[in-house]
């Protein structure tokens, strides 16, 4: 695995989430960088808890962003997020419990959690707020 470099293939076209998902790939970035370099546990959950936290905001704001425009799929896009917060919940039980490569595997999930619903299910919702003349 390496840093995720942000392609323009990756935007849905509405200005503030793809500011804010490319704010969500330079934390993910960043957690890599602080677990490769093998720096303190301490700095290491610092990263986690800044990323998760951003993370949770957002997801707060894009569904405040389509329930206002009265998006078809919320139902389906807010189950989704809810997988994520579920899985999330429970990765962060586990290394509260134990391990080293706890955090290694929340930083895999994150990346992997987060990189297929920006470019597949946030891609959907673009066009549909552009056509609601949100920007
Ligand atoms: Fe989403």
């Amino acid at each position: 695995m390496d840093l995720i470099k942000w392609r323009g293939s990756y935007e849905t076209g509405i200005r503030s989430m793809d500011t804010q998902h490319q704010k969500l790939i330079e934390l993910i970035n960043k957690l890599y960088k602080v677990l490769r370099e093998q720096e303190p546990s301490s700095s290491i959950e610092g990263v986690l808890l800044e990323m998760t936290t951003y993370a949770d905001e957002h997801l707060q704001i894009e569904e405040g962003l389509l329930t206002t425009n009265g998006y078809p799929d919320l139902a389906n896009h807010i189950a989704i997020h809810q997988t994520y917060r579920d899985r999330l919940t429970a990765l962060t039980e586990e290394s509260a419990r134990k391990s080293a490569t706890a955090a290694q595997d929340t930083y895999a999930f994150l990346r992997q959690w987060w990189m297929e619903h920006i470019v597949t299910e946030d891609k959907k919702y673009g066009e549909f707020l552009k056509s609601k003349g949100v920007e």
